[in-house]
């Protein structure tokens, strides 16, 4: 199969192809995955949690960023690598561009930032400089100092406006992918019906045009957090690690994952 490209996101979103994403670290795993079925392979910020063992994402910086998506580029032959942005790294455009240039100089194809508001600038800033940004909406783990732990996001009718709003504004910014993350499934539906820019859910239900999940949760690897309800481990159902992927990512295409007990209603 050919290496994913960016244009070919929109072309799958058309023909009702659901995209398989997943984290990883390192090239090992990496390889794992581009050889089982998944189209796109995210180093994020998540890696302050499952690999370094810190209590957010807030600690990490582009320098680790960098230092994994290094890694997880050699491991990949056909997955488009999508970096995460650190936090504050994308407090600024200029931050952001600099921290961009240097995740796609170690091989990412497309980086990731959170929010709308002021990201909205950075967005633009990023795209009209030929960096393809993929936006995050709904739970934004970055935000966790206001937020003040990790919520379901949308669940008000005012809230639920606010990241249909978002999501119109972050495509019309240039994004060309959108990950929704802890939002009632039928608010990731209405969204995923409104942009023509793919949606990846993680805790945001079936009707997503892909799912993620972190790498670690999903074989059933964890470091004493509770285990989110859209998290389910693939390791028991798929047997291997290469089983559990593959598992995995038929579960997606087939719109199986998630079921309504790893989905917020
Ligand atoms: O950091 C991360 O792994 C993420 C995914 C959960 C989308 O942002
Ligand atoms: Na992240």
């Amino acid at each position: 199969m050919k290496p994913w490209t960016v244009p070919m996101l929109a072309d799958a979103k058309r023909e009702g192809r659901k995209l398989v994403m997943l984290t990883a670290y390192d090239a090992g795993f990496a390889r794992v995955l581009d050889d089982n079925g998944t189209d796109l392979v995210l180093v994020g910020d998540s890696l302050g949690m499952v690999v370094q063992g810190q209590d957010s994402t807030l600690p990490v910086t582009v320098d680790d960023i960098v230092y994994h998506v290094r890694c997880v580029a050699r491991g990949l032959r056909r997955a488009l690598l999508i970096a995460d942005l650190p936090f504050g790294a994308d407090a600024t455009p200029e931050r952001a561009l600099d921290a961009s240039l240097r995740c796609l100089q170690a091989g990412a194809g497309m980086v990731k930032l959170e929010g709308a508001g002021h990201k909205l600038e950075v967005i633009r800033f990023l795209v009209e400089r030929e960096i393809p940004v993929c936006a995050h909406l709904g739970l934004t783990p970055q935000s966790v100092l206001r937020l003040g732990g990790y919520k379901v996001q949308g669940r008000e009718e005012a809230a639920a406006a606010r990241v249909r709003e978002d999501a119109k504004l972050v495509e019309d910014a240039g994004a060309t992918l959108l990950v929704l993350e802890c939002v009632p499934s039928p608010l990731a539906a209405a969204i995923t019906a409104s942009v023509a820019i793919p949606t990846i859910g993680i805790g945001a239900g079936a009707a997503c045009d892909g799912q993620v999940l972190v790498l670690h949760d999903f074989l059933g690897v964890n470091t004493g957090h509770r285990r989110p309800k859209f998290v389910k481990d693939f390791l028991a159902e798929g047997g291997s690690l290469a089983g559990a992927v593959q598992a995995y990512a038929d579960a997606v295409r087939s719109g199986a994952f998630p079921d309504a007990a790893h989905a917020y209603d």
